[in-house]
């Protein structure tokens, strides 16, 4: 972290996150909590919630959380530096000079320099295109229905023939050789020296997701070889890490995104009205591309094009899909080629209908699974109904599977009896393909299995674990689950954490009992130092955001918000409160205990002993709540 903790606390201190929410999210008050439409994925119900004595934000639908800057970063794809700053601006505080590393403000400059060489080009190819040298490239934007509007949306631009006049511009502007070199836009041989990398084509700019050029994709306008030439990967430029217009995909309301498979296919789309859609960058989608559009939405629809090649890479896209925890639908873009050619014969009301009928990847990949038999064969036919059941036992969740059973035999004429059995041998053998692998929804309700404590019979925790609120909004139940591996230890943890943030009276009553390091190590630790070592030194419920706010990754932040949302359900009375508490306790010292016993280094004697007597001691701890 760049700033120190005393300032970033004082500016998140200094903001209001229900004021600083309210500007981009419509909030409701409801008890002491705001709720509202989720900004981070689509839903019609309110999963939203802001705690104000809190500063945090979360949400029980797609898990985002975390403090003011958190928000920010996540909404406006801030840095942490920028979140904090436009946060101090809006509070009047002056931040004092970032207090970068040598090597860390180097790293930065470069970048900008980076950036700005990208820019210039970017804006030098725009004006050539508009240019009398530049007709040529307008006339074949023109030609392939580009309405001038869009031409200047997407920012296009024109690579003349010349073959050094980008290099002279950009040594006019001062950029030196090696950073026009490195930068990408400009290639060094014995023969010709340093000269331009794109000629005699059009320009499509490739931005990140704040908008900021970092790349480009030049076409030539007719048949030559190769149709297209990207720039390298720069210091700025990562073509695995972002997404052909995600940054304006990203403001699109739609819940089901579209991924193509070019740029031209892109553009088509947007200037059809579909702008949720996106492409990779003139390589195969990846799985950084697959986590970035997780942050977005829950469902994507591959655009890609009809022929043998788009089906081997829409395959290929549904297992990257599955395995980031996307939904994946493959649209039919026949008899087109691809999506800008279906725009083009059929139209934007026709293609919106192709989205709706958009094939579940399940059914799309036993279609092409079907094509590999021969059905009039038994035994080709039984491979067949083997490999569906194959597919089948990757649902985790016994529901979905059921659903899935159901009407793959309704559809291909198989016998339900004998597929099921044969996806229950598949199961024990635990075959399948793990691509489809969600992972269910852990349901053991923490207590249940909290190990090892013979007094407890029927606690009052059980079933308690389901991690709503009192008067929780129902999208509490459809949590995303999946993304952590819940332990009973876990939630006792979490739990605790919650507790102790909601009544930071709770921490003196438990601190005699339990300490930081009783916690996981990594996130749950940690953040049980800060949140201990904030109201130690007597902070407030408000801490939480500063304690948030010690994570510098935005994930890690949201892993911390997540944590205090492990509320217990209906307990009121003061003494199974108090029981609770003493159940909590000792769950998480037990759980502490068995790390211990179980560490790489064997314990001595004296610490095991004092560890058990520990142990003893919080399982006859009496609280007075
Ligand atoms: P049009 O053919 O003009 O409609 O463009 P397109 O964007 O639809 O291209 P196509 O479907 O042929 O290819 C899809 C994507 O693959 C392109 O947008 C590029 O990102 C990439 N690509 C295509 N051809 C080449 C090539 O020759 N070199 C490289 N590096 N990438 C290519
Ligand atoms: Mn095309």
């Amino acid at each position: 972290m760049y700033y120190p903790d005393e300032v970033v606390e004082e500016v998140l201190r200094s903001n209001n996150i229900v004021d600083v929410v309210s500007s981009y999210v419509h909030l409701k008050k409801q008890g002491s909590n705001y709720f509202g439409l989720c900004p981070f994925h689509n839903e019609k119900t309110g999963s939203f919630s802001v705690s104000e004595p809190k500063q945090m934000f979360y949400c029980f639908g797609c898990g985002a959380g975390g403090n003011a800057a958190t928000f920010l970063m996540k909404y406006e794809n801030y840095s942490f530096q920028e979140a904090l700053q436009t946060l101090a601006d809006r509070a009047g505080i002056k931040l004092p000079e970032v207090n970068y590393s040598e090597e860390a403000r180097k790293r930065e400059e470069h970048r900008k320099l980076l950036m700005a060489v990208n820019k210039e080009t970017a804006i030098y190819y725009y004006k050539l295109l508009r240019s009398p040298k530049g007709r040529k490239g307008l006339a074949y934007l023109v030609e392939r229905q580009l309405t001038p509007e869009t031409i200047h949306a997407f920012g296009l631009g024109f690579a003349d023939g010349a073959g050094n006049d980008l290099v002279a511009h950009l040594r006019s502007k001062g950029f030196s050789d090696d950073v026009i070199l490195e930068a990408g836009v400009a290639v060094f041989d014995e023969k010709r020296g340093i000269h331009d990398k794109f000629w005699n084509r059009v320009m499509f700019p490739i931005q990140d997701l704040r908008g900021q050029v970092i790349g480009f994709g030049g076409r030539v306008m007719g048949d030559a070889k190769p149709k297209y030439l990207n720039s390298p990967e720069t210091a700025v430029f990562d073509k695995s890490r972002n997404l052909y217009r995600l940054h304006l995909a990203k403001r699109s309301k739609a819940n089901e995104w579209i991924l193509c498979e070019g740029y031209m296919d892109v553009i088509a789309m947007h200037q059809a009205g579909f702008t949720q859609a996106v492409a990779s960058l003139g390589t195969s989608f990846t799985e950084g591309q697959a986590a970035l559009l997780k942050r977005y939405v829950t469902t994507v629809c591959l655009a890609y094009d009809s022929d043998e090649a788009g089906v081997r890479a829409s395959r290929r896209g549904i297992g990257i899909l599955d395995s980031a925890g996307i939904n994946a639908k493959v649209i039919n873009m026949r008899p087109a080629k691809d999506p800008d050619e279906f725009m083009k014969r059929f139209g934007k009301e026709a293609f919106r209908e192709r989205i709706r009928d958009a094939e579940n990847s399940f059914f799309f990949e036993v279609r092409m699974m079907e094509g590999q038999y021969r059905m009039d064969d038994p035994a080709q036919r039984t491979a067949f109904h083997r490999a569906i059941a194959g597919k089948l036992c990757a649902f985790e969740d016994e529901i979905e599977r059921d659903n899935y059973i159901r009407e793959v035999c309704a559809r291909y004429r198989i016998s339900e009896e004998a597929l099921r059995k044969s996806v229950a041998s598949y199961r024990r053998v635990g075959g399948g393909n793990p691509s489809y692998g969600r992972a269910g929804v852990t349901d053991s309700s923490y207590g249940k299995s909290g190990g090892g404590n013979p007094r407890r019979q029927q606690s009052v925790l059980d079933g308690q674990g389901d991690g709503n609120i009192p008067g929780d909004i129902p999208g509490g139940e459809q949590r995303r689950r999946n993304e952590r591996k819940d332990t009973a230890a876990g939630r006792a943890q979490r739990c605790l954490l919650t507790w102790i943030a909601d009544e930071p009276s709770v921490l003196t009553a438990v601190r005699p009992y339990v300490g930081a390091e009783d916690f996981d190590e990594g996130i749950l630790r940690k953040t049980a130092e800060y949140l201990f070592g904030a109201l130690e030194s007597g902070a407030g419920q408000g801490c939480v955001a500063a304690v948030i706010g010690q994570f510098a990754d935005e994930k890690e932040q949201e892993a911390a918000a997540g944590i205090f949302q492990e509320h217990l359900k209906g307990i009121t009375e003061k003494r199974d409160r108090e029981r609770a508490l003493r159940d909590l306790v000792y769950t998480v010292k037990n759980d502490a205990f068995r790390r211990l016993m179980q560490s790489p280094e064997p314990p001595s004697m004296e610490e095991m002993l004092r560890a058990k007597r520990e142990l003893e001691k919080a399982g006859q701890a009496k609280f007075a709540l």
